[in-house]
């Protein structure tokens, strides 16, 4: 299995200038692939063609076409309404095509984001098959894999890092409609089409790579039958990751833990006079907690990894070996791991821990180290073969989904 990293997409610029003057600067730009990063997709049997992802897609994929037209189709009607110059539109490809998520690994760590921010979608077109315009709450890239199409693409004016999608439509009057975010907005004029002035236009050809960057407007036009790999950025917002690092300090405290009417902000003043008085002291101490949270522990908090002891319980103990404190699990350690005394109280519950656990609250644990150290120590013992990386399974029978890679 091949490995796609950012200087195979965007060739001729450099990882680097990419991040530089797109990811960071949001513009749109075509970069050319480098010749194995479309052999390496399409050796994958179910990309192989659209075709191919139709045999084995699990569920309904979606009709795009002229005017917002939207629906969904099943795998098998899809076909008709290609040939009749409507688009499909595919979403987690990953769950049809597994491989290429690892094939994208490169990626996803050059751009700064977590595996499971970045999805696949494709695309599918025929001769003159239109997506129109519209802007998404998501990141793309493109990758054409056979065929060519245009693009017309324009800043948004009207809303700054939309949370939402906007497809929109004209109402009996004409006027535009579909913008759910008006509140939010710039207060700038929210038009059914392009402005001309500020719109560019791309041609792409089989092997390229396009950036779409978060809420450009955008629409597309296919030249010739179209195949098309989509990488789909989406990460939490800051005010999302910012409120679940404040969430996780917060319930690491029995007070913050309890439930709503039940037990705390039910309470009336009136029945409990001294509600208000302990919520006013709670809420002090929760503005303590975002004065105190660094960046790298914010990011944390966006994140369902978890880690599991792999020696069992009793195989692994804090000793003091030659007067130093020291991790001892033998056979799974050949020595005692001599670790700094600031490590000392968190490791002593780490090594006493039977179950899965989250990183997230791992860190709560040495609130006297930076998130950065402490994480990379629990490396050191991923590294060791002591702890296995893995992630949250929501519903299973197992919790704990071992890291494939
Ligand atoms: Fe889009």
């Amino acid at each position: 299995m091949g490995r796609i990293g950012l200087a195979d997409l965007f060739g001729p610029l450099s990882p680097q200038a990419f991040l530089d003057q797109h990811w960071r600067q949001p513009t749109p730009c075509v970069g050319i692939c480098a010749p194995h990063v479309l052999s390496d997709i399409v050796a994958i049997p179910t990309l192989r063609s659209c075709q191919a992802l139709l045999d084995c897609f699990p569920r309904d994929v979606m009709l795009l076409g002229p005017d917002r037209f939207r629906a969904w189709v099943s795998p098998r009607a899809a076909p008709r309404f290609l040939e009749r110059g409507y688009n499909l539109y595919f979403t987690g490809v990953e769950a049809a095509a597994p491989q290429a998520k690892a094939l994208f690994a490169d990626v996803a760590a050059e751009l700064g984001v977590l595996p499971w921010h970045l999805s696949l979608e494709a695309f599918a077109g025929s001769k003159g098959g239109v997506s129109s315009r519209h802007y998404d709450n998501d990141i793309n890239i493109q990758i054409l894999l056979s065929g060519e199409k245009e693009w017309r693409i324009e800043p948004n004016a009207t809303i700054q890092n939309p949370l939402f999608s906007n497809h929109p439509w004209a109402d009996a009057a004409g006027n535009a409609q579909g913008f759910v975010e008006e509140i939010l907005g710039t207060g700038a004029p929210f038009a059914l089409d392009f402005n001309p002035a500020a719109t560019q236009r791309f041609r792409t050809q089989a092997g390229t790579a396009f950036f779409v960057p978060l809420g450009f407007w955008h629409e597309t036009v296919s030249f010739s039958d179209t195949w098309c790999l989509s990488l789909q950025v989406k990460t939490p917002t800051l005010a999302d990751a910012l409120s679940l690092a404040l969430r996780d300090r917060l319930h690491r405290r029995p007070d913050f833990r309890r439930r709503l009417g039940v037990s705390y902000a039910g309470q009336s003043t009136t029945a409990d006079p001294s509600a208000a008085e302990r919520y006013a002291q709670l809420q002090a101490e929760a503005i303590d907690a975002v004065r105190e949270m660094s960046l790298a522990e914010v990011t944390l908090a966006t994140q369902d990894g978890m880690y599991r002891w792999r020696p069992e319980a009793g195989q692994r103990s804090i000793q003091v070996v030659d007067g130093a404190a020291c991790l001892v699990a033998p056979p799974a350690l050949d020595e005692p791991l001599e670790f700094d005394e600031a490590l000392g109280a968190p490791l002593e519950k780490l090594v006493a821990l039977k179950q899965p656990f989250f990183w997230r609250d791992a860190v709560g644990l040495a609130t006297a180290l930076p998130v950065e150290s402490f994480m990379n120590f629990l490396e050191d013992l991923v590294r060791l073969g002591l702890l296995e990386r893995g992630t949250y399974v929501r519903g299973g029978p197992e919790v704990f989904r071992p890291e494939t890679t």
